[in-house]
């Protein structure tokens, strides 16, 4: 291993740079197997910083010539690193010329500049432009950048670039060039370019300021007609963004291009933000109402980084939550805006919750936990995760809490009047919100507030309750912990604002409020009572705790059909269901097939579900049941598939005991007429879908229980609107049904969705998914997995392919993966090794498929530890997954 390869960063470290870069003329010559990188610097030395040699990171670079002031000098390469030691003394800026090549056809990391679809493309960030040229790649070196670009004019006919296109034109042989120039000065991780066949969606718009502008959604031919839902989310986000924040759009062109080859979701690059397929492509014939609704938050999210990330950048990587959380924050509170209605807000909350609770608590409860913003890392890809993300947006969003949505605008304010053009902290951040609400409790809570960027775990709430009758006092006492996480045994103290409200035993609301709390414990006292009330604690999620209450059954039921908190009335019914699969689990003997639901929990359910005013979209987030990893977050010890079967029994519990009920809600709910993907109709048809579902798992034990509802119907039923379905979402919900029902109908039905739609890469990841992640019947599952890695359409080196498969299995079915006989592992452990060397980014995505293994029964532990130790013991292991597997086993 080379230097620099090996060794851990401490954010404690931070030094600035010796060196400031002011401007770069690039210049490309596109070739796929031998591309021409001329780069032209203008560098000073950093009068602050102790004289020292330039040292430039390059990553599978090809060094041909360097010139200072254009003459040729000594260098030498060190760890990667280009080093020179004689430049010029003082402090007259001078000029670095360096002349390389790389061979982007072979870049399969899809880091730096890559081949996908015969068209160019890059990703910069974190560390990728180095693997362009030699560079300062650290987000403190903010350059002004001219690019100009050259390639064959029929195999590459559209050149892009960040910013304004300010010439272009033919060159000798067939080439032609096209120049760049961005007006604002950015980091590397910035930088983006793209050279292609591509055909592009225009529209022209002006701002509130008045301002005329140019957005273009660039796409493959044959693609153009999904783009309009991308367009229109794209107008949307400018116009929130000056609406809510006062915003504006600064460039004269913004262009979003679409890659099918691409390791996350999309990428802010200035000017020319760089997405996933995934995240712009949508006909009502191809994608989803979850689809639609991903790509408008994606292109809000990469649009709200041009002022929360571009203008206003990470001084180093340890402060990515800084743009991060903020712009998933922004994103969020977009998506919510544009819902409009505050049910359709609250819907859209619980699923942010929800991602929250079973994506990001268990890693904060398992060995990769580290603070919203870390203090070390090895691979810094490996932070770009739930916690840096969401976590960060919750901690944004308690301090809105906390200041009021007026105080937080002018918190932004004040952030952009300070930092805009420049690299700064997480703390300036919090600074400024502070010192936008002077004299408020967030300001003298500060230094105690920051404790959530600098402590790891999930907090523990306890709620403890006591009421005395003849004086009426209710007391409830609030007391918080923090588990030792990797590194951090002790835990002070946060700032955890509490929303809550009493209500009456008849459901009527006797009071609401916000209470900070910044103790260890306090009590809070409610006097003049009449009758011991239900608390509603952490109303509307105001935390990212989990908050412990011994709630009584009655006392559940009342908060689910009364809070006038949507977020609690939702959670009752989860903590109904948590506490029925627990008592289930605790019940080692009972065979899943003997679970039945009581009656109170069973009429609860059917009351949602047949509630005359309630939104179909909040019924069908209610009548789901808590998802099978959230529910392993409960116990001490996991064993994957018996939780699998007890949720499984419970589903067909309530398929069964609320048939008739179902029925109903799919008849309500199947028409939604004309396509539009509001959250009404988009409510509407996943309740439809739920209810299909359900109807297909009745008919399942039809044959015994045929009564009026005739269930065996159902699975033809769902095969018609399968066939008939005017949209995906429709099909592909009637599809389900078919598959997770395990009827017979559903090898037919995929045959014929494939068949559909061969040649929708998209859509085809769907049908991979589909089957990866079905539910197991027999071990059934990891068999039907090899079998589709051997479908001619199964392609490793892609990563949404890889994705739909092998992360569908090993990370998002774990009563198929966790196998006794450990073959899941086995499996799990091959294809890590062979993706490693593919892309380390996303082999070591999947290498966290096993972060809980501690916390699995015998002998699936013993199993789980070998197989990470198998992967583990491999040489030449990437940083990426080598960092995962090492804390895995610590
Ligand atoms: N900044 C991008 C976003 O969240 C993510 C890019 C991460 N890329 C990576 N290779 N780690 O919008
Ligand atoms: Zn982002």
């Amino acid at each position: 291993m080379r230097d620099g390869q090996n060794s851990v960063i401490y954010r404690a470290d931070y030094q600035a740079p010796a060196y400031w870069i002011d401007t770069v003329d690039l210049c490309f010559d596109l070739d796929p197997a031998k591309t021409r990188v001329l780069n032209k610097m203008k560098l000073r030395r950093n009068a602050d910083v102790a004289p020292q040699p330039l040292r430039l990171d390059g990553e599978e670079l090809n060094l041909s010539r360097v010139l200072v002031n254009g003459q040729g000098t000594s260098f030498k390469i060190d760890g990667g690193q280009l080093v020179l030691e004689n430049l010029p003394e003082g402090d007259q800026p001078f000029e670095l010329e360096i002349f390389t090549t790389c061979a982007p056809v072979k870049n399969t990391k899809l880091m730096g500049l890559y081949v996908s679809n015969d068209s160019f493309f890059t990703q910069c960030e974190a560390e990728g432009f180095r693997r362009i040229t030699y560079f300062l790649d650290r987000p403190d070196v903010m350059a002004s950048y001219t690019v100009t670009l050259r390639a064959d004019k029929a195999r590459y006919p559209v050149l892009l670039s960040n910013g304004n296109l300010v010439d272009q034109g033919k060159l000798d042989d067939g080439r032609h060039f096209a120049r760049w120039v961005d007006p604002f000065r950015k980091p590397s991780y910035l930088f983006a370019l793209v050279a292609g066949q591509l055909v592009c969606r225009e529209q022209r718009i002006t701002s509130r300021a008045g301002k005329e502008h140019l957005l273009q959604v660039y796409v493959r031919p044959g693609d153009l007609d999904k783009t309009e839902h991308a367009m229109n989310a794209l107008m949307d986000s400018v116009a929130w963004d000056e609406a809510r924040f006062g915003l504006s759009l600064d460039l004269e062109r913004f262009m979003i291009v679409a890659t099918s080859d691409f390791n996350m979701g999309a990428m802010e690059n200035k000017g020319l933000n760089i997405f996933n397929t995934k995240y712009v492509l949508a006909s009502q014939a191809t994608a989803t109402d979850t689809d639609f609704s991903n790509i408008e938050s994606v292109v809000g999210h990469e649009y709200f980084h041009n002022w929360t990330g571009n203008r206003v950048t990470c001084r180093d990587w340890f402060q990515l939550s800084l743009k991060e959380g903020l712009t998933v924050f922004r994103d969020q509170e977009f998506s919510q805006d544009l819902a409009g209605e505050a049910s359709a807000r609250a819907v859209k909350r619980i699923e942010d919750v929800r991602v929250l609770r079973t994506a990001q608590f268990p890693e904060d409860a398992g060995p990769m936990a580290h603070p919203v913003r870390p203090d070390q890392y090895l691979e810094i890809n490996n932070f770009y995760t739930v916690t840096v993300y969401e976590k960060g947006a919750e901690v944004v969003r308690m301090m809105q809490t906390l200041v009021g949505r007026e105080g937080f605008a002018r918190g932004m304010t004040l952030y952009f009047e300070r930092h805009d053009g420049h690299a700064v902290t997480c703390d300036d951040f919090a600074q400024a919100i502070a010192d936008a609400n002077p004299g408020s409790q967030f300001e003298q809570l500060l230094p105690q507030f920051k404790r959530w960027y600098s402590q790891a775990g999930t907090p523990r709430v306890t709620a403890v309750t006591q009421y005395d009758e003849p004086t009426g006092e209710y007391r409830l006492t609030l007391s918080q912990s923090c588990p030792p996480t990797p590194g951090q045994e002790h835990k002070e103290p946060f700032v955890i604002p509490i929303g809550l409200g009493l209500l009456a035993a008849d459901g009527s609301e006797l009071t609401s409020r916000m209470h900070v709390l910044t103790q260890a414990s306090e009590t809070l006292t409610f006097p003049g009572i009449d009758g011991e009330p239900v608390p509603s604690i952490l109303r509307g999620f105001s935390a990212p705790v989990i908050l412990e209450h011994a709630y009584t059954d009655a006392q559940l039921l009342t908060l689910l059909a009364h809070d006038t908190d949507p977020f609690n009335r939702w959670e009752a019914g989860q903590r109904l269901a948590v506490n029925r699969a627990l008592a289930f689990m605790g019940q080692q003997a009972m065979p899943a097939s003997d679970i039945r639901l009581d009656q109170p929990y069973i009429e609860a359910m059917r009351s949602i579900l047949r509630h005359p005013t309630l939104d179909s979209a909040f019924k069908e987030l209610v009548l789901t049941l808590p998802a099978e990893t959230y529910l392993g977050e409960q116990l001490q010890e996991v064993d994957p598939q018996r939780v699998h079967a007890v949720r499984e029994a419970m589903r067909q519990q309530l398929a069964q005991q609320l048939q008739a009920d179902w029925q109903c809600a799919f008849e309500t709910n199947s028409d939604t007429g004309g396509y539009v993907p509001d959250p009404v109709s988009c409510g509407r048809r996943a309740l439809a879908g739920m209810a299909l579902t359900h109807l297909c798992l009745a008919a399942r034990s039809g044959a015994h229980s045929a009564g009026p509802g005739q269930p065996d119907v159902w699975p033809g039923k769902a095969y018609q609107r399968f066939k008939d379905a005017a949209n995906m979402t429709d099909r592909f919900n009637a599809l389900s049904a078919l598959v997770i029902s395990g009827n017979e109908l559903a090898a037919p039905a995929l045959q014929k969705f494939h068949a559909l739609f061969k040649d929708e890469p998209l859509v085809l990841d769907k049908w991979f998914a589909l089957q990866a992640g079905q539910p197991d019947r027999g071990g059934n599952v990891l068999p039907a997995v090899k079998q589709l890695m051997n479908h001619p359409d199964f392609n490793i080196r892609n990563p949404n392919r890889a994705r739909s498969v092998i992360f569908s299995y090993c990370s998002a079915n774990p009563g198929a993966f966790h196998r006794p006989d450990a073959a899941g592992y086995v499996f799990w452990s091959e294809r890590v090794l062979e993706l490693d060397p593919i892309n380390p980014q996303v082999a070591a995505r999947l290498a966290r498929a096993l972060d809980r293994w501690k916390k699995l029964v015998e002998p699936l532990r013993s199993a789980a530890r070998e197989a990470i130790a198998r992967v583990a013991a491999k040489p030449d292991l990437s940083n990426d997954v080598r960092e995962v597997v090492t804390r895995a086993l610590a």
